[in-house]
């Protein structure tokens, strides 16, 4: 044995003695519906992906005000757009849906989008925040939800959609282009059951 060895060894305290690892703190969260004080964490969450990653093809950060221009127009149209909480308060994610053109004839349509921090990832709360977006949506009486994925990058976001039921309906090839290389989009479609009739603009239809 080496001399460093058997001082290190001489050093260790008898396991019955040595100080326990702290317990990990258990992942918890709620979900609920995003407000104006949000924003900045939601902005936070985003520009990460945006300076970092081909998951958006933005290439400039969001504002401030473009997030709350975003969270405004979500809120008068009707559509979800729900934020995951920390018990501590911390925003971890968040996930809202957008309609899937600006032509009335789209109303029942929307695109969604979902982002969470990066220590939040891999935790199951992405699932747990598309569930919850998918169950507003049906709520609101949208009847279809369409993910429009990177096709590089983004293999986290297609299995999270594949595994709530998104099937596959298409691919476009080299239509973006970020940080000096080509990329396509995959595009995915779950119908949902909506329980209530939907007005045009979003407006609920009660019957
Ligand atoms: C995409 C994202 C929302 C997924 O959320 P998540 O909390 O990491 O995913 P979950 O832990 O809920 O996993 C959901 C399922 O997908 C699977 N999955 C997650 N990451 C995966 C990966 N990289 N490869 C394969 N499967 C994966 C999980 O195993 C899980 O399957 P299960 O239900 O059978 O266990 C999250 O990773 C994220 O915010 N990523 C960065 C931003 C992004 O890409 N947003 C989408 C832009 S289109």
């Amino acid at each position: 044995m080496l001399q460093d060895e058997y001082d290190r060894d001489r050093r260790r305290l008898p396991w019955h003695l040595r100080r326990r690892a702290e317990p990990e703190a258990p992942f918890s969260f709620d979900i609920r519906p995003a407000e104006l004080g949000d924003v900045a964490d939601i902005r936070e969450i985003y520009n990460h992906y945006v300076t970092n990653s081909v998951v958006t093809f933005d290439e400039k950060k969001w504002s401030v005000a473009q997030w709350r221009d975003k969270l405004s127009h979500a809120q008068k149209l009707g559509l979800p757009f729900l934020v995951a909480q920390s018990p501590s308060g911390q925003i971890l994610g968040y996930a809202y849906v957008q309609p899937l053109s600006s032509k009335s004839g789209y109303r029942y349509s929307v695109e969604d989008s979902i982002y969470l921090g990066q220590a939040a990832t891999g935790k199951g709360l992405g699932k747990a925040l598309l569930v919850a977006l998918i169950e507003a949506c049906e709520q609101a009486g949208i009847r279809e939800m369409v993910a429009i994925i990177s096709d590089r990058g983004a293999e986290a976001s297609v299995a999270l959609h594949e595994k709530l039921g998104f099937v596959e309906v298409g691919r476009m090839g080299r239509v973006g282009h970020k940080f000096g290389r080509w990329l396509g989009t995959i595009y995915l479609q779950k119908s949902l059951n909506p329980v209530k009739k939907r007005g045009l603009f979003g407006r609920i239809r009660q019957n």
